[in-house]
């Protein structure tokens, strides 16, 4: 199968841009929470997958516990994370139909599967999870939103480099198109080189939506044993339910 290149430019020629925009040491808690997670299997979790990873920035946490595979659909984001996170395996490939051929003992899908619009599309990420997940392992999905919690909204930040560059954004989400499990983001991004240049950027995402029935349903219909996991932490900001998917010991 042939791999396309990234539809969104956040993740193309903006790529370089992401630790200004999203830094690692954002993610420390959440990593910790997932590990957390992953303990909770009855088998010893050592080996990880991450379909996903972008940046690799929960895995520069994630990596002191577990040795990584990290995958992603975009060439240039891997290209940062590989930057990052020199010691971890990285593989280009797409979560939908990734087929490695090798079993990990978790699997670890985090905000990129809101790039899945579509309930097909949804069920072949679990059915990859669950391929590549070894009997009595876990595949743990953390969906920014779920259809229930989602809330229309705007966020902003980033940060600056000490070379002088520095990014700005603003994210704004729309309420769902009526009728579909779709969400629109609007992304715009003012970006500063390091002789002062700015330029800016702006584009609009696609995201899907989906019931915590529906994740429920799609996980133990792929052969694993589905729970809802409330998030819990310290940051000011909703928490997120995540989906934990048990593989049968004796599958
Ligand atoms: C917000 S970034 C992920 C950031 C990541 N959580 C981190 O720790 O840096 C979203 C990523 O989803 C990836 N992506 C979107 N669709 C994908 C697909 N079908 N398969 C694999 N990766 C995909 C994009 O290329 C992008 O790198």
């Amino acid at each position: 199968m042939t791999i396309q290149p990234p539809d969104y430019g956040f993740y193309g020629e903006l790529a370089d841009w992401w630790p200004l925009i999203s830094p690692p040491e954002e993610y420390t808690e959440e990593a910790a929470f997932f590990a957390s997670v992953f303990a909770s299997a009855p088998i010893p979790v050592r080996e990880v997958l991450e379909l996903g990873s972008g940046g690799g920035h929960n895995a520069f946490h994630l990596k002191s516990s577990y040795r990584m595979t990290l995958t992603d659909l975009s060439a240039p984001m891997l290209a940062v994370s590989r930057k990052l996170n020199p010691e971890c395996e990285h593989i280009l490939g797409d979560m939908r139909n990734l087929r490695l051929g090798r079993l990990f003992d978790a699997v670890f899908v985090h905000d990129a599967v809101a790039y899945m619009t579509s309930e097909s599309d949804l069920r072949k990420v679990i059915e990859t999870a669950f391929v590549h997940c070894r009997p009595g392992g876990v595949a743990l999905f953390v969906p920014d939103d779920t259809s229930e919690s989602f809330v229309a909204g705007s966020d902003c930040g980033g940060y600056d480099a000490p070379d002088g560059r520095g990014a700005r954004y603003l994210e704004w989400s729309h309420a769902p198109i009526e009728g579909s499990n779709l969400s629109l983001t609007d992304y715009s991004f003012l970006l500063r080189n390091a002789d002062g240049a700015v330029k800016v950027f702006h584009e609009t995402h696609r995201l899907g939506l989906f019931s915590r029935q529906l994740w429920l349903q799609l996980i133990d219909e792929a052969g694993f044993s589905a729970i809802v996991v409330p998030e819990s932490m310290t940051e000011d900001r909703s928490p997120r339910e995540m989906f934990l998917g048990n593989k049968p010991l004796s599958s």
